[in-house]
Order: C-alpha cells, then sequence, then structure tokens
C-alpha cells in the first residue's frame, strides 16, 4: 500500500451526518486518571489512536492491568503512584506531547530512574517546560541535550506543593504539575494563562480538592492531596480537534451541509467555532448538554459563499492552538488579509506549524508575510489551483497532512501528500470519513 494520497478532483456537493473519534486530550486524561483510581474504569469511545495506545501501553509498564474490549476499555487502577516496575524502564511517547509531558508528572515520586523516549518529532520539542515545575517538587532529570527527550526522572519522596507561574498557557504544563499535585502534601497553586481545562473538570468529577478562580487571562488553581480516587466510567465525546478538519471542509466546499453528532465543546477549546463565525462561516450548535462539567453538542455547517479576512484577537489563541491550519486555509479564501499574531507556540507543536502553514499556502499561490509569532494572509476568495503540489518531509505532523488533504478537495489542483500513515496519531478513520462525504473513493 502506497503511504501517499493523491488528490485532483475537488469533492462533490454534500449531505451528510457523521461522527469524529474520541476526544484526545480527554482520552489520554482518562487513562492516566483511571491508573490512580482504585478499582475498575471503563471508557466508552476512547479514541484507539497512537497517542492512546501509547498511553494504555504506558501505564502497562507500570504494572497496570489494561483490557481492550470491542466496544469499551477497561483499566484495573490501583491507587495513586501504586506503580510496580522494575530497574531499566523505558516509556515511549511516540509523537504524544501530552503523554510524554503528563505522564512526568505521575512519575514525580519514582524511587528508580524511568527513561521516556519519542519519536523524531517529538523529540525535538521543548521539555523545559515541565521539567522546571517539576523540579520545583523535588525531581531530578537526566539528558544527553537539555530538555529534550530521551530522558530520565527520578522522583523525590517527601514532596510537598509548591507555587508557580504557568504563563504560555500550557494545558500540558498545567496539567503535569495537577498530576504531581496529587502525591504531595499541603497546597499546590497554579496561576495558569488560560488553556484546555479537561483536568481541572475531572478533578472535580473525581473529587480530588480542588479550587479554580477564574480571572479574565489567568487561572488560580490550589489542589490538595486527595485520600482516593475511585474507579470511574468515562464516554469520550468527539473531539472538536478532529471536527475541525470537517468544518473548514463543508465552510469551503459548494452547496454542502454537514452535522457533526456528539462533538466536545468546551469553551476552552471552541476558538475555531468563534474565529471562523466571525469570518462569515454558517456554524449552528445542536442538542447542547452536559456531561461531568465539559459541553457536548452537534455542530450543523452549511458552506459559505462570502468569507472575510479577520484580525484575530489573541485572547482566542489559545482555545484555537490545534486548529490554526484548518482556519489558515479560511483565510486563504476570505475577502482580505488576515492577520494571526502572538502565535509563537504554534512552532512549538509537533512539527513548526506556523512555518509549515505559511509554506503550504504559499505552494497554494496564496501570498503571507510570516514573522515568527505571526502571519499575515492575503486571501484570494476566486482562487482555483491548477498545478502540481507536492507535501512531504514535514515531520509526520497528523495536522498537516489532513491540512493538506481539506485544501486539496476545496481548491483543486493536482496533490501528492506524502505519509498518509500520520493521521494514525490523532484520527485514523479521517480517510474513511472523507471519502464516505465524497461517496467514492479518493
Ligand atoms: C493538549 C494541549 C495543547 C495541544 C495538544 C493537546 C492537551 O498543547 O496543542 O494538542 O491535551 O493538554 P500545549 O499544552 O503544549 O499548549
Amino acid at each position: 500500500m502506497t503511504n501517499q494520497l493523491f488528490i485532483n478532483k475537488k469533492i462533490n456537493t454534500f449531505d451528510k451526518k457523521i461522527v469524529v473519534s474520541g476526544d484526545k486530550s480527554l482520552s489520554i486524561r482518562w487513562v492516566l486518571l483511571a491508573s490512580q483510581a482504585i478499582g475498575k474504569s471503563r471508557s466508552y469511545n476512547l479514541l484507539m489512536s497512537e497517542d492512546v495506545v501509547a498511553a494504555l501501553e504506558a501505564i502497562k509498564k507500570l504494572g497496570i492491568k489494561v483490557i481492550v474490549r470491542k466496544d469499551h476499555c477497561e483499566i484495573y487502577g490501583k491507587g495513586i503512584n501504586n506503580f510496580k516496575y522494575k530497574s531499566g524502564l523505558v516509556i515511549d511517547s511516540k509523537n504524544s506531547g501530552t503523554l510524554g509531558r503528563l505522564i512526568l508528572g505521575l512519575l514525580i515520586k519514582s524511587p528508580i530512574k524511568i527513561k521516556i523516549i519519542g519519536d523524531k518529532s517529538l523529540s525535538k520539542r521543548d521539555f523545559s517546560r515541565v521539567t522546571v515545575p517539576l523540579e520545583k517538587f523535588g525531581a531530578r532529570f537526566f539528558y544527553k541535550v537539555k530538555n529534550k527527550l530521551p530522558l530520565s526522572i527520578l522522583g523525590f519522596q517527601s514532596l510537598k506543593g509548591i507555587n508557580y507561574v504557568e504563563n504560555k498557557g500550557s494545558a500540558q504544563c498545567k496539567s503535569s504539575i495537577m498530576l504531581a499535585a496529587l502525591n504531595s502534601s499541603g497546597t499546590t497553586s497554579i496561576k495558569a494563562k488560560k488553556s484546555r481545562n479537561h483536568t481541572e473538570l475531572l478533578f472535580k468529577y473525581l473529587k480530588i480538592p480542588i479550587k479554580v478562580r477564574k480571572t479574565k487571562k489567568f487561572d488560580f488553581i490550589d489542589i490538595k492531596k486527595p485520600k482516593k480516587i475511585n474507579a470511574f466510567n468515562y464516554q469520550i465525546p468527539g473531539d472538536i480537534s478532529s471536527s475541525a478538519f470537517f468544518i473548514v471542509l463543508t465552510t469551503l466546499a459548494n452547496d454542502s451541509k454537514l452535522l457533526i453528532k456528539n462533538v466536545n465543546i468546551n469553551p476552552s477549546r471552541v476558538g475555531v467555532i468563534t474565529i471562523l463565525k466571525k469570518m462569515g462561516a454558517r456554524i449552528i450548535l445542536k442538542n447542547q448538554k452536559n456531561y461531568r462539567g465539559e459541553k457536548i453538542s452537534d455542530i450543523l455547517i452549511k458552506s459559505s459563499k462570502k468569507l472575510k479576512a479577520i484580525n484575530c484577537p489573541i485572547e482566542l489563541n489559545s482555545s484555537a492552538i490545534d486548529e490554526f491550519l484548518v482556519i489558515f486555509l479560511i483565510a486563504a479564501k476570505a475577502k482580505g488579509i488576515s492577520y494571526f499574531k502572538d502565535l509563537s507556540e504554534l512552532n512549538q507543536k509537533e512539527s513548526p506549524r506556523l512555518i509549515w502553514g505559511s509554506k503550504i499556502l504559499n505552494k497554494m499561490g496564496i501570498k503571507t508575510d510570516l514573522t515568527k509569532d505571526s502571519i499575515k494572509i492575503y486571501g484570494q476568495p476566486n482562487l482555483e489551483i491548477k498545478k502540481p503540489i507536492i507535501i512531504k518531509n514535514y515531520l509526520k505532523d497528523h495536522r498537516i497532512f489532513m491540512m493538506s488533504t481539506i485544501a486539496a478537495l476545496t481548491f483543486g489542483g493536482k496533490w501528492k501528500i506524502h505519509d498518509k500513515d500520520s493521521i494514525n496519531t490523532s484520527f485514523p478513520s479521517f480517510l474513511k470519513i472523507v471519502k464516505n462525504i465524497n461517496n467514492k473513493p479518493l
């Protein structure tokens, strides 16, 4: 089977209903927290992608029993930090920054060194955002290259809560500290720049002592060590980040309509909807519900003929951080010059996404002004691509692959997109859903 995708025809008009797979952030958090609970936890609709399977493999290596059944997954937790392993343990985080960073918080007490490795992309990414606060707890780290994987962690036994200011807006950093706090006496206080709050909501649901005070830019979080965590079942809702590719596909397609069922619309994740609506996209939220503190909804999208440029408010950056690549495609089609700024974090992802986003737009014939933390995109409402476009050597960043596929299906051109298997990290059924919407093989 070839690992390249060829697209030389735009998508046909469609009117469909789809479900996307489970939310990646919630799936990984369920795995890690279920490993700390006492007894059998179950999850339904757990995302079975490489990142989440890597999380399951990681807790198995730490002595936790996991059973993957046909329609659910079971984890037999043994309580907080009740891991069993021999010396020389290596945990492979593969492509997952969330797993690599969050698990270090759980390993804050490990009496022997544990090595964390990752793939080529993850090994280029910065770990200081978690090693610095975890060192404040007393953990020690050993590296070949400072603050990069592979690294080893050696925990600390008499842990006390810390005070920490998280000012990147990194939910991975915040969550890693929160997991370390489960093992620490006293109070851990975090002043955290706004970022996704799934860990806070799960802590509340699990009755872990947590207080959150919200201000406009920061959340002030206090956590105390719980006596225990009870096993819990969880139905993982659909992933808004995966949905975003289809929201954009429908917006850019001709006279089409799509209903995406049961998606997590946590307010800290829906920047993409706010931004696209400001640009003229037609998106309606239906059947809104609450589930264990998370908001869930169906999303109805209709194609848009008139899209306009945006000067994107920086307050929306964190809640759209994984969606900017596809938002850039809307900017490519919009009337006027769009401006996205204060986005240096985008270059810290699975690939340097600000640079790659600009590169792909340029290949499409769209002019951009790129700096190290901003991009201006000169939209062309009538853009029709005719030429061949090749996308390769992008560190197998799943979101680059999916962005390119959506661009190919909506702007035309003869695309050859390498590394099809990159989608397995977050959204293995992506191409099946595309085929289903298109009614024929790609
Ligand atoms: C995630 C947090 C974000 C996001 C990533 C998932 C999480 O990263 O980009 O895809 O599940 O906590 P940062 O915390 O580094 O911003």
